[in-house]
């Protein structure tokens, strides 16, 4: 039930009064001019938010961000994670940038940053960004295996989702290599290559598009083998070879007997013909030889061949007997070889072993 009193109608305002089952409850003052009558205390601005954040630097472990200051006096910084935390950065006023480097971080991964301006009135509402650290680089890459067109790399993953790789080659080019996340080893075959060529390659590890830092290597192909080897000569002690040099350059050639034991030869880089004498050896000996080609200590495919040593001739054939219908001739033996006898008459040779 509300009511006027006749009584106040001559004061300058109007007491109402409401009253709930008979219980005076609170007297309301109509028409006061408030702002005269409450103390004039001015309201602090709320400060603005920082106009945008740069990301000026970054690691595996740090990000460094700049921004410029927001005018006024008193402000500070607080750097909000998305975990909660937060951290409070101090800086002098001015309107000057303010560089400030958040740290320990993890590798490859994304932080959801919110920075809020501080002063006397309150704090910014806060700028929201987000912002990655650096991906760990590759520890460790092994050559597994190379051929005259390839080489098979092997690495193990770093830590860290959506990770990538990406290969580059010395001539520039490169070629990214996505792999699935987790522990384990990435196999990755580089294709087509040139034989008997050093690579420079650059492995990185990408997270958002950021690079780690570089990881640089060389790896070889295999060099090419030879296709053929011609025996030119060969005397009782020697045999003389001869073959069309493979293509690159610093390519030597290693001569393996079956003995195993092998010879390295050096020749010019360039075409031609290579020509080399094995020596000594032994008269009326079989030899199995393996020749294969080197570059920086990668050998080529083997090429077998077999070559034989001229046998040592009789020296010294006495006539023993003779009658009408044969000769007798003796000399001393050359081991396990074939000996000719040329009948004068027929000149027809006859063979025969001893
Ligand atoms: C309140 O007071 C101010 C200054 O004292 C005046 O300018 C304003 O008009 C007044 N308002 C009312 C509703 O009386
Ligand atoms: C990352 O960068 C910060 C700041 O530049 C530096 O202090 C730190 O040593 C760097 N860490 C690595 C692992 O490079
Ligand atoms: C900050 O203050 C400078 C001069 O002190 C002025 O030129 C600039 O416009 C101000 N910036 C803002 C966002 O008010
Ligand atoms: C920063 O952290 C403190 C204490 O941990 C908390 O009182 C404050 O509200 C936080 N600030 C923001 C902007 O979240
Ligand atoms: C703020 O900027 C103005 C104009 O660019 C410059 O004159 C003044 O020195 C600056 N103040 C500070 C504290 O850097
Ligand atoms: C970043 O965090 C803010 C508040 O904590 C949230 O609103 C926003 O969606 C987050 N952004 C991303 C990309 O996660
Ligand atoms: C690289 O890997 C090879 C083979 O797995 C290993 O022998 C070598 O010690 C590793 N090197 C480094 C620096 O980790
Ligand atoms: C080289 O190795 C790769 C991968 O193992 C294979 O695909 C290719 O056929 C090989 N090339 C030659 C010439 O052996
Ligand atoms: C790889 O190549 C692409 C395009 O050719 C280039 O945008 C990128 O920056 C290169 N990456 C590296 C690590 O050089
Ligand atoms: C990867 O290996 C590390 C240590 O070797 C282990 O702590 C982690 O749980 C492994 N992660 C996965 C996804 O297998
Ligand atoms: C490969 O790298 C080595 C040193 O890292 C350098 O001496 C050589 O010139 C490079 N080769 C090419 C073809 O870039
Ligand atoms: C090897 O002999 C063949 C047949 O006589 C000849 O065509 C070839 O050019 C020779 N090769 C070399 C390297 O002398």
């Amino acid at each position: 039930m509300v009511w006027s009193s006749s009584l106040a109608m001559g004061l300058s305002h109007v007491i109402m009064c409401l009253c709930v089952t008979g219980v005076w409850c609170q007297v309301t003052p109509l028409s006061l001019n408030t702002t005269t009558t409450i103390s004039p205390t001015t309201p602090k601005p709320t400060p603005a938010n920082v106009g945008h954040v740069t990301v000026i630097g970054r690691n595996e472990t740090s990000i460094t961000l700049q921004w410029n200051e927001v005018n006024g006096t008193g402000i500070t910084y607080e750097l909000k994670f998305s975990n909660g935390s937060n951290t409070t950065i101090s800086v002098s006023d001015g309107n000057g940038t303010v560089t400030y480097t958040v740290s320990p971080l993890t590798a490859g991964t994304e932080y959801n940053f919110t920075l809020f301006t501080m002063s006397e009135g309150g704090s910014s509402i806060g700028y929201n960004f987000l912002a990655v650290t650096a991906p760990a680089n590759v520890g460790n890459v092994t050559v597994m295996e190379q051929n005259e067109t390839s080489i098979t790399l092997e690495w193990e993953k770093v830590s860290g989702t959506g990770i990538t790789y990406e290969l580059k080659f010395n001539n520039g080019s490169n070629t990214t290599n996505p792999v699935s996340d987790g522990n384990g080893t990435v196999t990755y075959t580089v294709s087509p290559l040139t034989a008997g060529t050093e690579y420079n390659f650059t492995l990185f590890t990408m997270f958002k598009e950021i690079p780690s830092r570089a990881y640089n290597f060389i790896a070889v192909t295999r060099p090419l083998s030879v296709v053929g080897v011609n025996v030119t000569g060969q005397n009782e002690t020697s045999i003389t070879l001869q073959w069309n040099k493979v293509n690159g350059t610093g390519i030597t050639y290693g001569l393996k007997f079956s003995n195993g034991s092998t010879t390295t030869i050096s020749v010019s880089d360039g075409n031609g013909t290579v020509t080399y004498t094995v020596s000594p050896l032994t008269a009326g000996t079989e030899y199995n030889f393996t020749l294969f080609t080197m570059f920086k200590e990668i050998p080529s495919r083997a090429y077998n061949f077999i070559a034989v040593t001229r046998p040592l001739s009789v020296d010294g054939v006495n006539v023993t007997g003779q009658n009408e219908t044969s000769i007798t001739l003796q000399w001393n033996k050359v081991s396990g070889v074939l000996m000719e006898v040329n009948y004068l008459q027929s000149l027809l040779p006859s063979m025969l072993r001893l």
